[in-house]
């Protein structure tokens, strides 16, 4: 430990130069006192050991197995081994300075067969080491219940989230989590990106089950206008309920609270006009508020009603009392920014730029210029406003309720010396300051999750894109801190 942290300052001695050298500063104390800093993984995405005591199949361990899925056809099955090494990460935690860290559970390592099976015990004692050894770290968890993995079972069977008999699973689920760990987890996030869930899934047919229709995309089956609605509808509902089964039976005794997350891109309009800038109030409804209108409002945002009319699913008034208030705080994934362009009123031939719902298309690029540094996922630009500009949105739309920026990061347009990631140092120090912004303004933002801890495995882009502070050695495995490491350490000291 003395060895890492000295070497965290010997990184951080060398970015101090970097870091003098940029125009804006962004500093701990901008920040209150009792705020949240931490990293953010799921366990697909760094668990690993797929077989291991009792693990059941999930659907991406069955879905990563289908050649063309995933960059170089890679898959979890090892990961980053946290399911082993999960010490050696708390260690890395807390040389950085962390008091948070956000992990899912997976599903299928806790009821391999769904709620038909039994708990599989050794899966219970995993997270409950990781959990006590967190809290001996003084590091508080933030647990994810589902996170985009879910127990094939459930995925053939049933037929997923499109089935409403997901309601019941994820609720047996969850009341299992909340009896085994709930006396030490204070902070609950039911569902990680249901609006993104869908949209991949059933929308564009990216993810598990790879469902969709044209214009969206090329499947085997599915239906691109109707099935993401579907899906979201039962996640949001398994959420409800969920929650509900938390305030009546657990609240009294484990006093936490319990929020839900959505992916939340910022929008600006492609061109100066009326139409675009109505549609980018679109766009936001249809990700943004798609998943927090409802769980807040009890009902869908009326753009999205207007928009859809009748394929948009209908709460009956026992749901719609159900989900209204049921999260005691709001998560926001945040990563960059995009321009919008109307369809509505304009032409958007196909195959241009990518359609999303809401009849309008998105683009990085005004006139070949982009919005921000690109990275090095496509859709994603560096454009720290976005951060100020979604916060005063969702504190605007919900009344200023708690909010956490669970997800924020990037990942290189280059590799090449992903070591010395003066751009990672970057991007997060401008993006804090436009936090700290919308904080001075204001708004009730009470904890910051890096995405991520470490390089792990990037759902359909498998380990090709880098997003750690801690750069992961495919061979060997070894963690090893990237500038960004160095400099996250010296900010939170
Ligand atoms: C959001 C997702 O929650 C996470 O799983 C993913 O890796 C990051 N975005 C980066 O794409």
């Amino acid at each position: 430990m003395e060895l890492r942290g000295g070497y965290l300052f010997f990184l951080y001695l060398s970015s101090v130069f970097f870091i003098f050298s940029v125009e804006e500063q962004v500093q701990r104390s901008q920040f209150p006192d009792d705020f949240f800093f931490g990293a953010s993984t799921s366990s697909y995405q760094v668990e690993g050991a797929y077989l291991e005591d009792g693990k059941g199949l999930s659907n991406w361990d069955f879905f990563t197995q289908i050649p063309g899925k995933i960059a170089d056809d890679d898959n979890g099955e090892v990961a980053d081994d946290h399911y082993n090494r999960y010490l050696e990460d708390i260690e890395l935690m807390h040389s950085l300075g962390t008091n948070a860290y956000r992990f899912s559970i997976s599903w299928a390592r806790i009821l391999p067969d769904g709620m038909l099976g039994s708990v599989n015990p050794r899966g219970i004692i995993f997270y409950n080491k990781l959990i006590d050894n967190l809290l001996s770290k003084g590091i508080e968890p933030f647990v994810t219940i589902h996170h985009n993995d879910l127990p094939q079972v459930l995925e053939q069977r049933d037929g997923g989230w499109l089935s409403p008999l997901l309601r019941e699973e994820f609720v047996h689920f969850a009341s299992i989590c909340f009896e085994s760990f709930g006396d030490r987890v204070k902070y609950w996030v039911t569902i990680n990106e249901p609006n993104m869930g869908a949209d991949f899934a059933y929308l564009r047919g990216l993810f598990p089950p790879a469902h969709c229709s044209p214009p969206f995309g090329n499947c085997s089956t599915g239906n691109s206008d109707i099935e993401p609605l579907i899906g979201m509808h039962n996640m949001l509902i398994a959420h409800a309920m969920a929650v509900e089964i938390y305030r009546t039976f657990f609240w009294p005794k484990q006093n936490g609270f319990i929020g839900i997350v959505a992916h939340a891109f910022m929008y600006e309009p492609l061109r100066d006009e009326e139409r675009d800038r109505d549609a980018v109030d679109r766009a936001l409804a249809f990700n943004v508020a798609w998943t927090f209108d409802p769980v807040v409002y009890g009902d869908y945002p009326a753009e999205m009603r207007h928009c859809h009319g009748l394929e948009l699913p209908r709460f009956s008034a026992k749901e719609k009392q159900l989900l209204r208030g049921s999260i005691d705080f709001i998560g926001v994934n945040h990563y960059s920014t995009l321009y919008v362009k109307d369809c509505i009123h304009s032409p958007c031939p196909s195959g241009g730029d990518r359609p999303i719902m809401g009849f309008l298309n998105t683009t990085g690029y005004r006139d070949g210029v982009p919005i921000g540094e690109p990275t090095g996922l496509a859709d994603f630009f560096v454009v720290p406003r976005g951060m100020e500009k979604i916060i005063d949105y969702v504190k605007q739309r919900y009344n200023n309720m708690p909010m956490f920026v669970t997800e924020n990061g990037c990942t290189l347009q280059t590799q090449e010396n992903e070591l010395e990631d003066r751009d990672r140092i970057n991007f997060h120090r401008s993006y804090l300051a436009s936090l700290a912004r919308a904080i001075r303004s204001g708004a009730d933002v009470r904890g910051y999750f890096v995405w991520s801890l470490m390089d792990n495995f990037e759902w359909l882009n498998g380990y090709t894109k880098r997003f750690g502070l801690y750069y992961v050695d495919r061979e060997t495995l070894e963690r090893t801190p990237k500038l960004s490491a160095g400099w996250f350490a010296s900010f939170l000291s």
